[in-house]
Formats: structure tokens, C-alpha cells, sequence
């Protein structure tokens, strides 16, 4: 394809602003797919979608649009994933295609997920068309909309296209704008030696991994042998092709294309998003800038329910990081837990993906431990070392200081829930650095320790705000603050698997309501239990869990037998549930329970 023909874009919004279905309607519109098999949510509802259950990776589909000027341009639409834990990903996508089209609900407005993506693409250098969608709503208002645009991210919105994704109002005019408003891919030599990006992968069984590519000089062409130039692996181009959204074979790719290859290619890990692709023979001797490897942020450890489950466990996870490059694991072994591992997130919904598909796939009953972030040690003999699990936290005295990961968060929320969200935010160890209003919703912006925000942060401003904030942040580096180790003891006994790093200002109410938490937690037993909080030596909060005396059912529900039978069922079913410390028994729900903050 002449590159003057080519039109490279990707879709930003915030999430339920109505991407997919836009992206259904450009397909459909233009024929790509045949009437009969349009399905709604096309994109989404890919098998590679649909095997991973969340629409967390980018995705493609390449359209013919017979413009209004009589040339037929080909569209490349990237579907860039939504969520913060992705942020690389994301802005690696961006940077494979030269325009965006940032969707705004014009019943909802600006949120905090339009800047955030609306701001990478920015960055990433793009031609930016406002598009304001279900204007088919009566509570739409694409001028207040399209003036907040303007206000809160600066850019022109006069021009913005006013559509209908459900109906397909305005359909027609997004088209012309791709091709008259975003820029064709800068002209480059299709002779010259090969620089292909790599946006995203993903495991396919019948053609093993299938990697998707941006050309940005060059000329890619089946058969060729092709080296990733940062991971140094060499593979062979068995099959190219573009993605109609079915795959289509073709010969070559060459400068501003976009499509896919398959090379015999066995897991996901071998490719990482960024990387550059040249020919074996006369490649390119540079790789494109800017690569980084996406790491994990958030660890916990994850702990089989039943010891009985290890090895299976060991298989699942095995299984998962084949194709999760940004997913680690190591083994990890528990006092109280037994064996486990200790892994690595991008962040906690990816946490979350995985630890649902290790219960959900593998059927594996699973304890987490409290999520934690890495830690930057300095000890006083001028050694660095990472914390990424507060179990292995050397004794203060060897310490000199300790630096935790700071974000910029950006909070959009109603007037009437600011001061609880503000509140919130200060409770969380938040400073200030800007509040606004745009359009009638105030933005917040506040540094926060990851540490405090990998908890409950976001069903904490969820439940504050009724659902009504928006919320999205960025890693900002690292700062020294007053930083400790607090052990939970039962019955003298510690959990490590409750050990966590704390505010030296905050550990004190922490400890407490850690403490009072598991009081009602853990169930009686037949002898008296302290649960006490510590640092170091010294105990800092205290509870005591009374003896039970005798036969508890007996007690409680004297005569009657079907509330007494219920009980005990629920005590057994429980069992199953229950890890033994000591003396002492604790269900499983307690840690999870225990470690989310009121
Ligand atoms: P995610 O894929 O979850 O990030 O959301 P999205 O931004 O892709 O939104 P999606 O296309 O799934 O649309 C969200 C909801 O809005 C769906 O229920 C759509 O049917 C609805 N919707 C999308 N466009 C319109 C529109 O123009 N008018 C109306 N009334 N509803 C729409």
C-alpha cells in the first residue's frame, strides 16, 4: 500500500464510553465483515478475547475506506488496552500508529481515564480528532462536553464529530475525518534494512505465538529470517498476514503497515512488547528507542488452601507466566502457610486476572497475602537492597533508611463526595498537588504512596463515592519516609503471612485495628488467645480472644436442634478453610478480611 494511503489510529477513552462499539460500527460501516457476521462487540468478542476473559491486550483490525475523494485508504485500528496496570503496553501502542480518536460520553463527560490515555497519546505525538458519543441520550450535552475538552485537556474541540455508536449517527464523518484529519505514516524507505515494532503477542494453539507488528522501515516478507534485536531470539517468517478482523495471509509488509507473523515461536515470554524486529541478513543495526521491559509493581504471596494442591498449583503457574512475560514468580515457603509462591503484578487488577484464573481455570483454592510493593533498602554498611516481601525485612538496627514508590494519582469526582475523597486521600498519607474543577466535577491530584493505594484504595473511593469518581495513576519514583515492619503475633506465635510494612505514624492504629479484626476473625477456642502487634520487640497493640467455655452450640442455641445442625455444617465446611498456627486455628477469610483497612 502507498504510505500516503494509510491511516494508523487507535481509540482512547474512558472505560464504557463506547470504544468497542464505535470500533464495531467503523467495521461494520465499511464492509470488513459481512453483514450476516457482525456480531455486537466484534472486537471483544475474539477468541484470543474470550480465552483470556478481559480485553487487556491490544488488538487490530485493518479496513478498506473507499473515501470521499475517490482514493481507497487503508485504516489500521489498534484497540489499546484501557487499564493503568498496563500503562506500558499502552504507550507502546501509541507509538505504533500517528492518531487518535479520543471518544468522550457526551452524557458523562471528561474522566479520569480520557486524560490519562488521552495524555499518552499526546505524548506519543499524535493527531487527535474529539469524538462525542450517544448523543442519541437525552441527558447528552456535546457543547458543555466538548468545552470541558478544550478546558481540561487543551485541545480543539469545535470540530469534534458528534455520533451515535449505538444507532450510527455520524459514522460516516468519523470515517472522513481519520483520513482528512489524521496524518499518513512519515514516508520512509521500503528498501531499506528492516525496523518492525512489536506492539503485542499472544498464544495461539494452532499456530503457537502470533506476534503483531508495526513496520516503520523496510520490508518484511514470508520466508524471511527475522531477529528480535533486544532479546537476541532468531525465528523464521512462516506466516504474515493482516487482520480483517480474521486473518488474511499476505506476501509483504512494508513501511506504515501494520499485521501480524508466526514463526514457530513457543511461548508468549519470548517476545516483549517494544522490542524491534529485523532481517537476520542486512538488518537494521539500531533498534527503535525506547524500549523498556514492563515490571512488576505489586507482590503477594499466594499460598495453596490444601498442601495437597502444591504441585498442581506449581503446573498452573507455570502455565500462566508461558504467556505473561510481566508476571514472576518464585517459590516461597511460609511458616504458617506452607509452600507457595511469591509473585509479581503490574499492578492489582493483574493480580486479580490471575489469581481468578488460577481458582477459575485450575480450580485451586487459594490464600493471598497482603499485596506489597518493592521497598528500596539503603543499609548502613552503604548496601541496596529490594524488599519485595516484608517477611524478609532485616532487623532495623542493620537499616539506615528505607525509600517506598510514590504515584500521581488523578481523582474526578461530584462536588458533594470531594471532601470524603479528600479525606480519603490525606488518611492514605496523600499530599495535595492540585485541585480544579472542570465542567462541574473537581479533579484531584495527589502523591501517594503505592504502598497505601495497593490495599482496598480503589473499593475504598469507590464505596465513598457511590461509584461516581473516576481514578488513575502513574508511578513517580521513589522517597524516603518512616518505614517499618509490624509483625502480627497469635498466642505469641507470628503470622507471617500478616507481616507487613507500615508508617511508623500509622502502625499504632493499624496495629490496633489489625488486632480487634481478628478478634472477631478467628473463632474461640478451649484456652484464652492474645493476638498482639509488634515492631520489632515491642508490642504495640492488644487483644485478647477469651475460652470458649464448653460446647458453643450448646450454649447459644439451647433447644434448637435445625439452627444448632446448621451451625455445625458451617463449622465444618469451614474446616476445610482453617490453617493451623500453633495451637490456634484461623480461616482463611480472616487474612483477607484482616488486611483490608476501615
Ligand atoms: P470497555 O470495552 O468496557 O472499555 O467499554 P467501551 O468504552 O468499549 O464501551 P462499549 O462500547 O462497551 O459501550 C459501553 C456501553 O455504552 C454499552 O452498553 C453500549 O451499548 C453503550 N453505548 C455505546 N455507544 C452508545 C451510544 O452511542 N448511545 C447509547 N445510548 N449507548 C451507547
Amino acid at each position: 500500500t502507498p504510505q500516503h494511503l494509510i491511516r494508523n489510529f487507535s481509540i482512547v477513552a474512558h472505560i464504557d464510553h463506547g470504544k468497542s462499539t464505535l470500533a464495531d460500527r467503523l467495521i461494520q460501516l465499511t464492509g470488513t465483515v459481512a453483514e450476516r457476521d457482525m456480531k455486537a462487540q466484534l472486537l471483544d468478542a475474539m477468541d484470543i478475547e474470550r480465552e483470556r476473559g478481559i480485553t487487556i491486550k491490544a488488538n487490530t483490525v485493518r479496513i478498506d475506506y473507499p473515501a470521499k475523494d475517490g482514493n481507497t485508504y487503508v485504516l489500521n485500528l489498534i484497540d489499546t488496552p484501557g487499564h493503568v496496570d498496563f500503562a506500558y503496553e499502552v504507550s507502546r501502542s501509541m507509538r505504533a500508529v500517528e492518531g487518535s480518536l479520543l471518544v468522550v460520553d457526551a452524557s458523562q463527560g471528561v474522566e479520569a481515564q480520557t486524560l490519562a490515555n488521552v495524555y499518552t497519546a499526546i505524548e506519543a505525538d499524535h493527531e487527535i480528532v474529539p469524538v462525542l458519543n450517544k448523543v442519541d441520550l437525552p441527558a447528552a450535552e456535546p457543547e458543555r462536553v466538548a468545552e470541558q475538552i478544550e478546558d481540561v485537556i487543551g485541545i480543539d474541540a469545535s470540530n469534534a464529530c458528534l455520533i451515535s455508536a449505538k444507532t450510527g449517527i455520524g459514522i460516516p464523518d468519523v470515517l472522513e475525518a481519520i483520513v482528512t484529519r489524521l496524518p499518513a505514516p512519515p514516508e520512509k524507505d521500503a528498501n531499506a534494512p528492516l525496523k518492525a515494532m512489536l506492539i503485542d503477542s499472544w498464544y495461539d494453539p494452532y499456530l503457537g505465538v502470533v506476534v503483531l507488528i508495526r513496520v516503520m522501515e523496510g520490508t518484511i516478507r514470508k520466508g524471511d529470517n527475522i531477529r528480535m534485536m533486544r532479546t537476541g531470539g532468531k525465528y523464521g517468517v512462516d506466516k504474515l498476514g493482516v487482520f480483517r478482523p480474521q486473518m488474511q495471509d499476505v506476501a509483504e509488509l512494508g513501511p506504515g503497515e501494520i499485521g501480524f507473523f508466526t514463526g514457530s515461536i513457543k511461548q508468549v515470554r519470548d517476545t516483549r512488547v517494544g522490542d524491534t524486529i529485523t532481517t537476520e541478513k542486512k538488518g537494521a543495526e539500531t533498534p527503535l528507542p525506547g524500549f523498556k521491559p514492563s515490571i512488576p509493581v505489586v507482590f503477594c504471596g499466594l499460598f495453596p488452601v490444601d498442601a495437597n494442591d502444591f504441585e498442581d498449583m506449581r503446573d498452573a503457574i507455570e502455565k500462566l507466566a508461558l504467556n505473561d512475560a510481566s508476571f514472576t514468580y518464585e517459590m516461597e515457603t511460609s511458616a504458617a502457610l506452607g509452600f507457595g509462591f511469591r509473585c509479581g503484578f503490574l499492578g492489582l487488577l493483574h493480580l486479580e486476572v490471575i489469581r481468578d484464573r488460577l481458582e477459575r481455570e485450575y480450580d485451586i483454592d487459594l490464600i493471598t497475602t497482603a499485596p506489597s510493593v518493592i521497598y528500596h533498602l539503603y543499609m548502613k554498611d552503604g548496601e541496596r537492597r529490594d524488599l519485595h516481601n516484608p517477611a524478609d525485612m532485616p532487623d532495623l538496627t542493620y537499616v539506615d533508611h528505607v525509600e517506598e514508590p510514590r504515584i500521581k494519582a488523578t481523582i474526578m469526582v461530584p462536588d458533594e463526595y470531594l471532601g470524603d475523597v479528600l479525606k480519603l486521600c490525606q488518611d492514605r498519607r496523600g499530599i495535595q498537588l492540585d485541585l480544579t474543577y472542570v465542567g462541574g466535577r473537581a479533579m484531584a491530584v495527589y502523591d501517594l504512596p503505592l504502598n497505601e493505594v495497593v490495599f482496598d484504595f480503589y473499593d475504598r473511593l469507590k464505596s465513598v463515592t457511590k461509584g461516581y469518581a473516576s481514578f488513575d495513576y502513574q508511578l513517580e519514583g521513589y522517597r524516603e519516609d518512616n518505614l517499618v515492619k509490624m509483625q502480627i503475633l497469635v498466642n505469641d506465635e507470628p503470622v507471617d503471612a500478616l507481616s507487613m510494612m507500615v508508617h511508623r505514624d500509622r502502625a499504632e492504629m493499624r496495629g490496633r485495628a489489625m488486632c480487634e479484626k481478628l478478634k472477631d476473625l478467628i473463632p474461640r477456642h478451649m484456652f484464652k488467645i492474645p493476638i498482639q502487634a509488634a515492631i520489632g520487640g515491642k508490642v504495640i497493640a492488644r487483644e485478647t480472644l477469651s475460652a470458649m467455655r464448653k460446647d458453643v452450640t450448646a450454649k447459644c442455641y439451647g433447644g434448637d436442634a435445625t439452627r444448632k445442625k446448621k451451625l455445625l455444617e458451617k463449622q465444618k465446611a469451614g474446616k476445610k478453610k482453617m490453617r493451623q498456627f500453633g495451637k490456634v486455628e484461623i480461616p482463611q477469610e480472616a487474612f483477607i478480611s484482616a488486611l483490608k483497612m476501615d
